[in-house]
């Protein structure tokens, strides 16, 4: 077994069945005015073919945002996303976020804690840290959704 059938297996009881989408959803953005490497990751998701609907505002909007969708301290990173009544955080490549409204897990969301160095949105050169994209859960369980090494 590979390791992504395996993870499919290990997170499978979660997802319930539904419609892999049609209409590609828009998806809200909620960053702070400075921060580049937001700008990135939208651009990131752009190309991807999400509609996004980008907010500049306060640091502390942006922490009670996170807070509000189950976002703790420990599973956040720079801006916060919602879309189709799922919060995604972070630098999550388009493909999980893709695969999350196809699969449609019961779950938050999606989060890339941190700022991992590589992720989409923090290309530096050459440099890749390994990182996993996770999936949290309504009771806040978390699931590891997709490696990236
Ligand atoms: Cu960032
Ligand atoms: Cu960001």
């Amino acid at each position: 077994m590979n390791r992504r059938n395996f993870l499919l297996t290990s997170a499978g009881a979660v997802f319930a069945a539904g419609p892999v989408f049609a209409a590609t959803p828009r998806i809200q953005v909620l960053k702070s005015p400075t921060c580049g490497c937001c700008s990135a990751w939208i651009a990131h998701v752009e190309a991807a073919g999400l509609s996004v609907d980008a907010q500049d505002v306060t640091q502390d909007a942006l922490w009670a945002a996170k807070d509000k969708a189950g976002i703790t301290p420990e599973l956040s990173s720079c801006h916060t996303g919602f879309i189709d009544g799922y919060v995604i955080e972070g630098h999550v490549p388009a493909a999980d976020l893709q695969r999350l409204l196809a699969e449609r897990p019961n779950a938050l969301g999606l989060t890339v804690p941190g700022m991992p160095i590589g992720s989409p949105g923090m290309e530096m050169g050459d440099q890749r840290d390994a990182f996993d994209t996770l999936l949290v859960l309504r009771d806040g369980e978390i699931l590891v959704f997709e490696r990236h090494v």
